[in-house]
């Protein structure tokens, strides 16, 4: 007898295969004809099988199970870098891309995440649609660009930048929306407020963009270096500046720090802001503040000068009183860090 050839033992696997495959498909009669297909079934819209086609579903055989056309391995709506997709029919069908390696993964991963006990996926099919499933991980934000893409074929089952959950706006923290090109200092000055940076990230979504703006445009992530967002581009902005968008700065890693800054002001872009309420003292003395730097600025003929730079005069009272503002936050500030030193 003669050694098996590479060819053999390849059958011979393949065989094998076959066979612990059939038994865990032999639940799945319904869909299944003979040489019939396994699928994904439950799709509303859309059907992959275990050849990695997907279609439409009138496009399947139910009496196969087999989709009749549509496309083989196809990613769309997937993204290549993370293997992460906002169709859970095609996560599967990219999986099961040959240059996706299901074979070799599927050794990974056992049925019962962290469970030896459970055993393997035994068909790369199987293995694809157990982690295209929802991750727990993935569901837990709010978030849109999370909700977009929750289907991952990779290791770490999750969209390559990790969100933080972000946690819950605290209730002495108001949402405030800027006018147009107006920057978030300005913005929570005009309303007697300061802006708060580090309470952007309960607020850099969608759902607290569309609770100020209208987002006719749609809703979506930002450059990572747009750090006028979150925020509203007006419907008169030009064409290439998406009019009427809602855009959020994109989630970023744990360690990473945000972007997020309350003094930048850009174009037709409205903010939303973070802003904080002020005691009823600090803001009577920065009105006083205002009033006084005014009238300085006024005898000076400065306001006049300023105006031709192209501010109103309007524009240039707000930005006093928002620099009034956080002139005396920050000496309430000092002061109190002084205090508690002196005690
Ligand atoms: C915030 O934006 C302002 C105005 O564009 C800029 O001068 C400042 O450097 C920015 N701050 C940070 C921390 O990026
Ligand atoms: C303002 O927005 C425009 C369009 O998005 C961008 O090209 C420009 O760099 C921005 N300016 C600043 C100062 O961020």
């Amino acid at each position: 007898m003669v050694a098996p050839t590479p060819v053999a033992k390849a059958l011979l696997l393949l065989a094998a295969l076959c066979v612990s495959s059939a038994a865990a498909q032999q639940q799945r009669t319904l869909n299944q004809a003979a040489d019939g297909c396994s699928n994904t079934q439950s799709g509303r819209w859309f059907i992959a099988d275990d050849r990695g086609m997907v279609c439409p579903r009138d496009s399947l055989n139910y009496g196969t199970g087999c989709c009749t056309d549509g496309e083989q391995h196809a990613c769309t709506s997937c993204q290549v870098d993370d293997k992460c997709c906002s169709q859970y029919e095609y996560c599967v069908s990219c999986c099961l891309k040959p240059e996706n390696k299901p074979e070799q993964h599927m050794g990974s991963l056992f049925r019962g995440r962290n469970k030896p006990e459970t055993g393997l996926w035994s068909t790369p099919f199987d293995y694809c649609q157990a982690v295209c499933r929802t991750t727990a991980r993935s569901t837990q934000h709010e978030n849109a660009f999370i909700l977009e893409r929750r289907h991952c074929f990779s290791k770490l089952g999750r969209p390559r930048v990790p969100v933080l959950p972000a946690p819950p706006l605290p209730p002495h923290i108001t949402m405030v929306a800027g006018g147009p090109g107006q920057n978030c200092d300005v913005a929570c000055a005009l309303k007697q407020m300061v802006c708060r940076g580090e309470h952007f990230v309960g607020i850099n979504d969608c759902n607290s963009l569309r609770a100020k703006f209208m987002c006719e445009a749609g809703c979506g992530e930002s450059a990572p270096d747009q750090t006028e967002f979150p925020g509203y581009l007006e419907g008169s902005a030009p064409k290439h500046q998406r009019p009427a968008f809602c855009a959020f700065l994109p989630p970023f890693a744990p360690d990473t720090a945000p972007a997020f800054n309350c003094t930048r002001g850009n174009g037709s872009v409205r903010r939303l802001c973070p802003c904080e309420p002020l005691p009823a003292a600090v803001v009577a003395a920065a009105t006083q503040q205002a009033a006084a730097a005014e009238q300085t600025a006024g005898d000076s003929g400065g306001v006049a000068a300023k105006e031709a730079d192209g501010a109103s005069a309007g524009e240039q009272q707000q930005q006093q009183v928002a620099a009034a503002v956080l002139q005396v936050e920050q000496e309430q500030q000092q002061q109190a860090k002084n205090e508690v030193v002196e005690e």
